[in-house]
């Protein structure tokens, strides 16, 4: 099994990354395979509206100058997808929803093609908003039939500089129950 974790976040390496590694943590002590799929210097765009996925059908976007179609290969191969990002103005960073909505729309005109596999938000956040780009996150999910394992908290750490999450332990705690809650999920759904 596997699980692709996409970073949001402008900068590698950051608080957002390091709170997916937690999670992939727990995920390889389960012996789940994991990959992280760093957005920051990436080309990716919003859609179009072009529909043209609707009328291709091939599990792919059809404008195909950038990364996303790249990434949507990466979701579809894996059986959990993380979607992380730093909290941008209260949201999701413009990266992550160039590929929430882009892939988002590929899954619809393809008979929800990631129903049945876990998903699994992971915010980095200086103070406020985490909640939001965390509920934008989870209605990509929901949308798209997939499944998602809770943990003790919602899936946030707290810090600014890069590296500030490793001193916020309750952070780092909810990504570790995240990681345990998601490998438990995937193992009995592939059991
Ligand atoms: C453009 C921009 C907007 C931000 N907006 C918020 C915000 O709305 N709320 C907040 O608490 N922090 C905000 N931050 C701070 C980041 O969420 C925070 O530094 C986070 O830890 C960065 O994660 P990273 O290291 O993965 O990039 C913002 C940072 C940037 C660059």
């Amino acid at each position: 099994m596997k699980v692709v974790a996409f970073n949001g976040s402008a900068r590698k390496e950051g608080n957002t990354a390091m709170l997916i590694g937690i999670v992939f943590e727990e995920l390889k002590k389960e012996g789940i395979a994991t990959e992280l799929v760093e957005l920051a210097g990436k080309d990716m765009h919003g859609c179009i509206a072009c529909y043209g996925c609707f009328g291709n059908q091939d599990q792919r976007c059809s404008v195909d100058k950038d990364y996303v179609n790249e990434c949507i290969g990466k979701m579809l191969e894996a059986d959990g997808i993380i979607l992380g990002s730093p909290t941008y103005f209260s949201d999701v960073t413009a990266e992550l929803k160039a590929l929430i909505d882009r892939s988002g729309l590929v899954a619809k005109a393809n008979a929800d093609m990631f129903s049945r596999k876990v998903g699994a938000a992971v915010v980095a956040v200086r103070r406020g908003g985490s909640i939001h780009a965390f509920d934008t996150i989870n209605h990509f999910f929901t949308i798209s039939q997939m499944i998602i394992p809770g943990s003790n908290y919602w899936n946030m750490g707290i810090g600014l500089e890069k590296g500030d999450v490793d001193n916020d332990e309750e952070g780092k705690q909810t990504m570790r129950v995240l990681g345990q809650n998601m490998a438990w999920l995937l193992k009995k759904l592939h059991a």
